[in-house]
């Protein structure tokens, strides 16, 4: 396969799934699906830390309620490196909405409805790019 289609993409476990413990089970999910780890951290946002990340969605009827869930507790960020890591990992997560997640995608199980869906993904290469340099400086990525 090309080097042209390795891609880096940011990964969240959010505050429902890190609550529950299952970051080690995700963490064996992402392994398993052969994306490597090239960064990862634990951070506990605040709502303003939050909101940027999640800009584009601002005058949303669900921002609010986004911000304060993401604020609610700690999360793992975790950048991701693989081929077409970007629709790679968006496929390992399975649909935005749980009830709409295919069977044996992280949201199918571990998410509980569309504001509990366990995890995040960039959705495409410029937007990645922006969502890793929101939570990694350069030399914090290790390939
Ligand atoms: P995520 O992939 O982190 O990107 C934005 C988040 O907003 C999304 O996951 C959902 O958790 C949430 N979201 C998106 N659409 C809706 C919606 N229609 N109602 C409530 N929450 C939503």
């Amino acid at each position: 396969m090309s080097d042209q289609n390795v891609q880096r993409t940011l990964a969240i476990i959010k505050p429902d799934a890190f609550g529950k413990k299952l970051s080690g089970k995700i963490i064996d999910i992402i392994e398993n699906a052969g994306l490597s780890i090239i960064g990862l951290k634990v951070l506990r946002l605040t709502a303003e830390k939050a909101g940027g990340f999640y800009a584009v969605h601002k005058g949303k009827p669900f921002y609010d309620s986004l911000l304060e869930f993401m604020s609610s507790g700690k999360i793992i960020v975790l950048a991701l490196e693989g081929t077409d890591a970007i629709n790679h990992w968006r496929s390992v997560m399975g649909a935005t909405d749980p009830a709409k997640a295919e069977e044996g995608t992280i949201r199918k199980l571990y998410g509980t409805r569309i504001e509990r869906n366990a995890c995040h993904g960039s959705d495409a290469p410029e937007t990645a790019e922006v969502e890793l340099n929101y939570f990694f400086k350069p030399e914090e990525l290790v390939p």
